[in-house]
């Protein structure tokens, strides 16, 4: 399994009945640890001669499934799941970096990552420049002798750009650093960030992937498509003082970084993913191409509807003909757009905390991508630490509102809304 196509892959990718007693379901492997058959076992097992698995922080069946669905999903080589979207990342850069290096990001990230490469990983000596996504070249004007990563997300949150990906990993191979590429908010079953050019794929999977809600997840997919030997990177060329002298490179070839993942990025910072949360993010992904149509579906229709609305200052989605990014929208994700909204409304901050608070179906928390409506007034909340310039950036102005649209009917949600505008008169 893992040649299919998307939604195949997506249910049996990684599972071969015949290992798990014939479970139809994948089970849940509820372990931390395994029973080596004899001291040599356990030697062989350290020293990579024999693949298994050693202790959970490092690897479980249930999250080796996962992995591997992942893997087929996104068209890599390798996956590595993490306990959320953001330990998939600060391990990641973690695992790749070193003080000293740095690093070109779009400006338009989601918060979190915006602060973790703003003002956490400076502390410990890596650095990043911030640019204008919308022309790839900006990121190879920012390109320094010490960069060592171009990291972006596809489709932004909550900016909602739609990134050239082919044309920036252009500029990625120019400078010979690998292209990572944040997909959660696009997903693989609208967007394969690999076919245009991406070295590594990251996912928050507690949103569409999981996408009920329940539970914290991340992971790193390996394209394996990036030359570690090319100079810059002698962490993968020279013995690895961190794993008894392991030559990345030359020993596992194009999964040299999923290995690093796991062998020192899960071993050194232990942002290992539960296997129950694996299990919850398995039933996730196996429905998730036919979620992600009815939620980019229940977006576009929204959307128009909020264009019509007097309240309504502006509306913002990728599938609108009004969307600046309407023209990428139609070559990366022409199958949808995903179900992230965002509008600002006319009466700016104090109007749309009121919105806000005003919905009843619409849950107001911090969170995308479940199967249920969610809103947020980011400029309040999840990018109050920003500066008002860093929230312009980030396409976060003082009116705005962000919807993560559920699958409910969608004459109820323009409802909902219609209701919460109808408090401001
Ligand atoms: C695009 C994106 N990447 C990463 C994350 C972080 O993921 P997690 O909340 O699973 O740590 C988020 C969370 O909202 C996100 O929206």
């Amino acid at each position: 399994m893992g040649n299919q196509k998307f939604s195949t892959n997506a249910l049996h990718a990684g599972h071969d009945t015949t290992q798990t007693a014939g479970t139809r379901a994948v089970p849940i492997y509820q372990t931390s640890s395994y029973v080596f058959k004899d001291t040599d076992h356990a030697a062989n097992l350290f020293s990579l001669k024999e693949l298994g698995f050693i202790y959970t922080r490092l690897n479980n069946p249930t999250n080796q499934i996962l992995q591997d669905r992942l893997a087929a999903v996104e068209g890599g080589v390798g996956a590595v799941v993490f306990a959320s979207g953001t330990s998939a990342i600060s391990t990641g850069l973690l695992t790749l970096l070193k003080a000293g290096d740095h690093i070109v990001a779009s400006s338009s990230l989601y918060g979190g990552t915006y602060n973790l490469l703003n003002v956490t990983l400076p502390r410990l000596g890596i650095t990043s420049t911030f640019v204008d996504a919308s022309d790839p070249k900006n990121f190879g004007k920012a390109v320094q002798k010490n960069t060592r990563a171009i990291f972006v997300e596809s489709l932004g949150n909550p900016k909602l750009d739609v990134l050239d990906l082919k044309g920036i990993s252009l500029q990625a191979k120019a400078a010979k650093v690998p292209f990572i590429v944040d997909n959660t908010v696009a997903t693989p079953a609208l967007l394969n960030p690999i076919e245009h050019g991406a070295n590594l794929v990251i996912h928050s999977l507690t949103k569409y992937i999981g996408g009920q809600g329940t539970s914290l997840g991340g992971a790193i997919i390996d394209a394996g498509t990036f030359d570690w030997a090319n100079g810059k990177f002698p962490e993968f060329t020279e013995p690895s003082a961190g794993y008894h002298g392991l030559v990345y490179s030359e020993a596992l070839g194009a999964a040299a970084f999923t290995f690093k993942l796991i062998l020192e990025g899960l071993r050194d910072f232990g942002g290992a993913l539960s296997p129950y949360n694996a299990f919850q993010i398995i039933q996730g992904l196996e429905t998730l191409s036919v979620r992600i149509k009815k939620h980019s579906e229940n977006a576009l229709e929204l959307a128009k509807w909020l264009e019509g609305r007097d309240e309504v200052a502006w509306v913002n989605y990728p599938g609108l003909k009004s969307s600046p990014y309407n023209k990428l929208a139609k070559e990366y994700l022409p199958n949808g757009q995903s179900g992230l909204v965002t509008f600002g409304i006319k009466g700016g901050f104090e109007a749309a905390k009121q919105v806000t608070d005003a919905t009843s179906i619409f849950s107001l928390l911090a969170n995308i991508g479940d199967t249920k409506s969610l809103i947020i007034h980011p400029a309040s909340t999840t990018h109050q630490q920003l500066t008002s310039e860093q929230q312009e950036a980030a396409g976060v102005g003082a009116d705005l509102i962000r919807l993560s649209v559920g699958l409910e009917d969608i004459e109820d949600l323009k409802s909902d809304l219609k209701a919460a505008f109808e408090t401001l008169k």
